[in-house]
């Protein structure tokens, strides 16, 4: 029996207009307080438009993992990103997406993860030795040129220490026009005359033509497998499936998917983390205790990875507190359905958000505080099942999740091993600035300081 009773929420008022402001103003702020007022499920109406914020771990199960198949990831949010990733395994669905996630999935096999971790091994020492013995850094922008460095390395062997910052500057501006765009109810075509599509065109066609011409200088090369991603993409064969290859492009789409998907993401992660550590000396000086007595005199490598038990702890709990993706890909309900017993409408709008169920007092105990012990094997059994999803959940749960954790722990080891963080004199209070991963407002100083070898 079907029920047609609407989960709790707010009166939509005037066409839910004031709603929606509140939402697109401060999205962090707007789904914790009506999570907080109306429980774990929340129903919001934008004027026809229905939609629910699943916060609570029932209804993040019902939406991720059991109704994978009738919520989809909703098309206007899909097309968005499909101008940047194309046909990735981001933006497809059904028999196309599985056949394309198998075949990207052999890329993450053991030993292509041991030689990603010497990439990133060599990246954080080469960029350690650049760091003064005592002073101040911009922690994001150098996060983020290791994170690109690293990836581009990892996925396609290509050295991008010279051109890493621009190239972030564009991918950045790009997920900042799909997150306006996505937010406005007009829909400009990209080749309107503006100086922001124009500028938007011009970050596409750099992106684009970087990964195109990586892709045709490998195929020329004759030297095809050199143990990278790129490698696998276009060497691997669909053996559980069609048994056939991927196409050139299919090969392009797929690159561009995974690095931008993985290095922003990764550096907002490690931010975080730094910043986290930077407020409590107390664990940062346990976490460096343990990357000294585990490295002794060396930098970080694969198989330091299961000993290093604390560090990989505060990272869990790091993406606890700040989740890079705060928010999923929008979902969209596909027929007539019901979450937690309640009405779902067809069409109907489900936002996600890891920072809400992560920072929620029902599901987490002193949710607030960074506690790293949470994740110890007494402890772990006291968060709810699905109350923790930094990397997503169900079939479409990320596929770079071991990668990012190797290299979080193995960057924050070797510099931990290296170097002493606090927060800079003349940072100020530090803001969370929703874009698609979530990051400190303005950046983050820190002052580091070499440890006295002793
Ligand atoms: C700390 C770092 C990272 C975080 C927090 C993160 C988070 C996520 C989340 C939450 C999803 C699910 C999105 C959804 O269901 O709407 C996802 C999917 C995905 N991630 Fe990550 N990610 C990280 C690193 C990476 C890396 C390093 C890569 C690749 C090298 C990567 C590639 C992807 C891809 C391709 C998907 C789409 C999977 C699919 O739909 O089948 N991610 N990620």
């Amino acid at each position: 029996m079907t029920t047609q009773l609407h989960a709790p929420g707010p009166p939509a008022g005037l066409l839910g207009l004031k709603l929606a402001r509140r939402f697109s103003r401060d999205p962090l702020a707007f789904t914790t307080e009506m999570v907080r007022e109306y429980g774990p499920l929340v129903h919001l109406q934008f004027g026809p438009q229905h939609a629910f914020i699943a916060a609570g771990p029932d209804a993040i199960h019902e939406v991720l993992v059991a109704g994978s198949r009738t919520f989809r990831k909703e098309p206007r949010t899909r097309n968005a990103v499909r101008k940047i990733d194309g046909e990735g395994i981001i933006t497809t669905e059904g028999d196309f997406w599985l056949r394309q996630r198998r075949l990207v999935q052999k890329g993450f096999s053991a030993d292509r993860m041991a030689r990603y971790a010497e990439v990133t091994s060599r990246r954080t020492d080469q960029m350690i030795a650049r760091w003064p013995d005592s002073g101040d850094l911009e922690i994001c922008d150098e996060m983020t040129c290791l994170t690109l460095e690293t990836i581009a390395e990892t996925m396609f062997e290509v050295d991008m220490a010279a051109d890493s910052r621009e190239l972030a500057e564009q991918v950045e501006y790009l997920s900042e026009r799909l997150v306006v765009e996505l937010g406005s109810p007009l829909q400009l075509p990209d080749w309107f005359p503006l100086p922001s599509k124009r500028k938007k065109r011009h970050a596409l066609r750099a992106l684009h033509g970087m990964i195109r011409r990586v892709v045709e200088i490998r195929r020329q090369s004759g030297s095809i497998d050199r143990g990278d991603m790129l490698s696998m993409l276009l060497t691997a064969v669909d053996t559980e499936g069609d048994g056939g290859q991927m196409t050139d492009q299919q090969v392009c789409d797929e690159i561009t998917t995974l690095f931008v998907a993985g290095y922003d993401t990764t550096a907002s992660g490690l931010a975080w983390t730094w910043y986290l550590l930077a407020q409590n000396p107390e664990i940062a000086e346990q976490a460096t205790a343990e990357a000294q007595y585990v490295l002794s005199s060396r930098s970080a490598c694969y198989e330091d990875f299961e000993q290093l038990t604390l560090i990989r702890r505060v990272i869990q709990e790091s993406l606890r507190l700040y989740p890079p993706a705060w928010l999923l890909m929008l979902r969209e309900a596909t027929i007539d359905t019901q979450l937690m017993g309640y009405h779902v409408p067809r069409k109907s709008w489900i936002y996600l958000a890891p920072w809400v169920t992560h920072r929620s007092a029902r599901w987490f105990a002193d949710p607030l505080k960074f506690d790293p012990e949470r994740f110890t094997s007494g402890r772990i059994a006291e968060i709810p099942q699905h109350a923790y999803y930094p990397f997503g959940l169900g079939p479409h749960r990320c596929i770079g999740e071991r990668l990012a954790l190797l290299e979080m722990t193995l960057i924050v080891a070797t510099v931990l091993r290296n170097f002493g963080m606090t927060l800079s004199a003349d940072q100020g209070p530090v803001e969370v600035e929703p874009h698609t991963a979530i990051r400190p407002r303005g950046g983050l100083r820190l002052h580091v300081e070499r440890h006295v070898a002793g």
